[in-house]
């Protein structure tokens, strides 16, 4: 094979400077924001840039405003030279890899705060996460400028606080949300499946089948509390350690829900050994149909 290699730029004046070229040539652009240590859903997320857009820039920087004093951010899982390999494969036309201190230079003292969809959910048990999420995306979406920037609807949440903040905002980017990729027994794809032991990983996928099964139940109009409750069980039952949440959601504003009425999201958050898995699906409402 002789993958074209990828132009990496690690400064904003340099991102700008290319960005600016393929404007003045009327290409428009768009931008997938990653940590890095890429799987095939992040790779879906840049071909899905490159059919939005004539050139798609991913991003690779490990947030630290995002992480809690006591998470994983000195451990998490990083390999820029194989996400160049695999971007370059993938159609990707740049790469921006700044480090902290072009991203949060000396004496940087601002913070993006969103209230309503942050709260619950991930938004209670990792309380730094998405006032660092708001604060690096609004970053990337003004250094980049681009027409549309795509994001996984694995972090569910993440995605719904990021629209939240562009319309608040009037940050002139399409939002786009691409479909969670999944390995072939359910576990959504995710860098932190990494930390999973063999073991481990042969129990994970009970945290997605036990979101189906609840959801197929939820949208043939079951009630939430019990359904929910038998979700938690199974998931514990398989081997999880223990579950931050499992959750009824309105799908747009996140609003809990009793029953379904309409479009509806379940969303999970266990851990399993030095792994905290997330996962959702939609709740299709269908009364009358399964209630398994
Ligand atoms: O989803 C992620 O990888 C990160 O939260 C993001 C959106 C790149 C911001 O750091």
């Amino acid at each position: 094979m002789n993958a074209k290699s990828l132009p990496i730029v690690r400064t904003v004046a340099d991102l700008r400077a290319t960005v600016a070229g393929w404007r003045r040539a009327g290409e428009t652009v768009a931008l997938i924001p990653t940590m890095g240590y890429l799987h095939e859903g992040h790779l879906a997320l840049v071909r899905r840039g490159r059919e939005l857009a004539d050139r798609a820039v991913a991003t690779l920087f490990v947030n630290p405003t995002q992480f809690g004093p006591t998470e994983d951010l000195a451990r998490y899982p990083r390999d820029e030279a194989g996400d160049a390999a695999k971007l370059a494969g993938a159609g990707c036309d740049l790469l921006f890899a700044p480090d902290a201190a072009e991203m949060y230079p000396p004496g940087f003292a601002t913070s993006v705060s969103v209230g309503g969809v942050s709260q619950g959910l991930c938004g209670a048990f990792r309380p730094q996460m998405f006032g660092g999420v708001a604060l690096v995306v609004t970053k990337l979406l003004l250094q980049a400028l681009p027409d549309v920037a795509v994001f996984g609807e694995k972090d569910y949440q993440q995605l719904q606080v990021i629209r939240r903040f562009v319309r608040d905002l009037d940050i002139p980017v399409r939002i786009e949300g691409g479909a969670t990729v999944r390995e072939p027994d359910g576990l959504a794809m995710s860098s932190r499946n990494s930390y999973l032991t063999p073991v481990e990983r042969a129990v994970a996928p009970a945290l997605n089948r036990a979101l189906v099964r609840a959801a197929a139940a939820l949208g043939g109009g079951r009630d939430a509390g019990p359904v929910l409750a038998e979700a938690r069980a199974s998931i514990l039952a398989a081997g999880f350690a223990s579950v931050d949440y499992i959750d009824l959601r309105d799908a747009e504003s996140l609003a809990p829900l009793e029953r379904v009425a309409g479009p509806a999201r379940l969303l999970a958050a266990a851990w399993l050994g030095k792994a905290r898995l997330i996962d959702n699906v939609a709740v299709v409402f269908a009364p009358g149909g399964s209630e398994s």
